[in-house]
């Protein structure tokens, strides 16, 4: 939590007792194309569902995204689709706005690395690192393609394993037998991008970053961060015992953020490696949200020490692969930069979400992507699928079957056949509207211990970032209805206590307007729903008490409104036709991307 927390308005009616400031942010995704589920859960969604909940509670959140568009993929894509680089990631842009807000994906600003704010804020950082001796010119033997007419980054260059003779093997590493390469020692080497063998090995200039000289107080920043996961922890700790190395910040490439070459002459014409603008874009992006609206909006609130940021909350949300950069990458920029950045505070990381136990893949275009999936269904059955089996401590994996079952058994069976009954009862003995209250008896006290346990397990695993915990508790909150109504059968108590019956479904409707808000953070769309079923002002945060206080807002008589049906089941035909359209079986490549 922020070292200070402030009073201060709350979105909700009621003020939250005290005000927190929570900046968030998702790992940028790629530019090159639509992304997968495996990138949704991997870092959008959760941080979605952590950002509603912030809001939610009353507190002031800004949560930033953009596409991470700089880099050889992006160029080679562009190249593939046969049009210029900026108008590709123009438009990818825009499909990745559209086919996330199609998820109900909440940032305060989606913006791009591209865009002018995080040109100059990187090229800042640079100067930074430069006037404080961090930065270093150096010329190291890189290979080049002469037909292709540049430099290629040593996963382009492509050629036999001298270590086991796997003939795809990468200029970085074989795939087959992991060892790690340096693209001249492959044999018979030649260029991803064009095949062509024409290949020479030439000097070529870079800027690198002197991360060795920052590693020790790098290191005692990680040290002294104790409210990461064991999982970025230990891929943290890895790294430093490692030991960190300097590491080149520029590339050979024309798409980018352009060198100063005033400042450095000798990097003239190149670009700043991707994973040098990237993070920085997390700023870049705040400054472009706040451009919108420069009189009300003020970014370094929220990023600079010195400015207000000291009692934000930063909290990242990011998959597996991308901790090291998060971890020591960005936080040696933004240290060596020797100006009073705002660092991360949680780091959240998730492992991988496989398809049918393979890896998902974008250039294989293997397993479901965003803009199929929300084709298919609407977003709360993604939503609630992939938050409830979350890949956190470990891998999860997709398989249309699975998907279909907690879909049909815990939306479909539970959910929805808890709202369903809900409204056929009171339709049938109450007319549609609220009941009077009835008497309280064992089966509502019950009902009540079980809310109130369901809330403060929801509320704790969302302190703590657990996902799937958080999940388990939402959905032990409408099983408590379902077993409510078994408890009480208010279908058959109709024929000799009527007003007990409607009493019941008085309670009901209560357990409703509770889940109508708090499932707001993980199904939305499901939650408006049900707030609608009889409109009232569920104000203020999730409290435990929120069953109580809702039962308290209820107004006799008022009409209550019911969706005709809240979730459909996925039949098995469907299954087998998704599984045949999608290729569901097969155990796909080794590698991802
Ligand atoms: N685009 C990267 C990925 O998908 C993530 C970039 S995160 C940032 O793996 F911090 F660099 F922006
Ligand atoms: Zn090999």
């Amino acid at each position: 939590m922020g070292k200070q927390a402030r009073d201060g308005p709350a979105r909700h009616g009621k003020p939250a007792l005290t005000t927190e400031r929570h900046l968030i942010t998702s790992a940028l995704p790629y530019i090159n194309g639509v992304k997968h589920l495996g990138n949704l859960i991997g870092s959008m969604l959760p941080a979605d569902v952590y950002a509603r909940f912030q809001r939610g509670q009353g507190h002031e959140v800004l949560f930033i995204c953009a596409t991470d568009e700089h880099g050889t993929p992006a160029e080679l894509a562009a190249a593939e689709a046969g049009v210029e680089v900026a108008e590709y990631c123009r438009e990818q842009h825009e499909v990745q706005r559209e086919v996330c807000a199609r998820f109900a994906l909440s940032w305060d600003h989606f913006g791009r690395t591209s865009a002018p704010a995080n040109h100059e804020l990187t090229r800042d950082f640079a100067a930074a690192l430069d006037d404080n001796g961090f930065l270093e010119t150096r010329t190291t033997r890189q290979v080049f393609s002469v037909d292709d007419d540049r430099f290629l980054p040593d996963r382009y260059v492509i050629g036999t394993c001298p270590n086991c003779g796997y003939d795809r093997a990468r200029g970085d590493q074989c795939e087959h037998c992991t060892k790690q390469l340096d693209p001249t020692e492959l044999i018979d080497p030649r260029s991803a991008v064009s095949g062509s063998t024409n290949l020479e090995v030439r000097d070529t200039t870079h800027l690198f970053l002197l991360q060795s000289r920052l590693a020790d107080e790098v290191g005692d920043w990680v040290r002294s961060r104790d409210s990461w996961s064991p999982l970025v922890r230990s891929i943290a700790d890895k790294w430093l015992k490692e030991g960190v190395q300097d590491r080149s910040i520029t590339r050979d490439l024309s798409w980018g953020v352009p060198v100063d070459a005033d400042r450095f002459p000798a990097l003239a014409g190149k670009v700043f490696y991707v994973w040098f603008d990237a993070p920085i874009g997390y700023l870049g992006a705040s400054r472009e949200w706040a451009d919108v609206d420069p009189a009300g909006r003020d970014w370094r609130r929220w990023w600079r020490l010195d400015e207000g940021a000291d009692d934000v909350t930063y909290t990242q949300f990011l998959g597996k692969d991308n901790v090291p950069f998060h971890t020591i990458g960005f936080p040696t920029t933004i240290i060596g930069s020797r100006q009073p950045w705002k660092l991360v505070d949680r780091i959240k990381g998730f492992s991988w979400l496989t398809y049918y136990g393979g890896k998902f893949s974008t250039s294989g275009h293997r397993g479901i992507f965003m803009d199929d999936a929300a084709e298919l269904l609407p977003s709360d059955y993604w939503r609630w699928f992939l938050l409830s089996n979350a890949p956190e401590t470990n891998d999860s994996n997709f398989t249309w079957e699975t998907f279909a079952g907690v879909v049909n058994k815990e939306l479909a069976g539970e959910l929805g056949n808890l709202v369903n009954r809900v409204g056929t009862l009171l339709g049938r003995h109450c007319d549609s509207l609220v009941p009077a209250p009835g008497p309280a008896g064992d089966p509502e006290t019950q009902l009540e211990a079980a809310a109130e346990a369901a809330i403060t397990a929801y509320l704790a695993a969302m302190a703590d970032l657990e996902i799937r915990r958080a999940a388990q508790a939402l959905r032990s909150l409408w099983s408590a209805g379902n077993v409510y109504l078994e408890q009480t059968e208010p279908w058959r108590l109709v024929k000799t206590d009527p007003d007990a019956a409607a009493g019941v479904l008085r309670r009901c409707l209560a357990l409703l307007a509770t889940l109508g808000r708090v499932l707001e953070a993980f199904i939305p769309d499901t939650a408006a729903v049900l707030a609608g079923v009889v409109p009232l002002d569920a104000g203020g945060p999730v409290t435990t008490d929120l069953l109580t206080r809702l039962d308290r807002a209820l107004v006799t008589g008022t009409p209550a409104a019911f969706p005709p049906i809240l979730f459909r089941k996925i039949p098995e035909e469907e299954v087998e036709a998704w599984k045949a359209r999608f290729g569901g079986g097969d155990a796909g490549p080794a590698s991802s991307d």
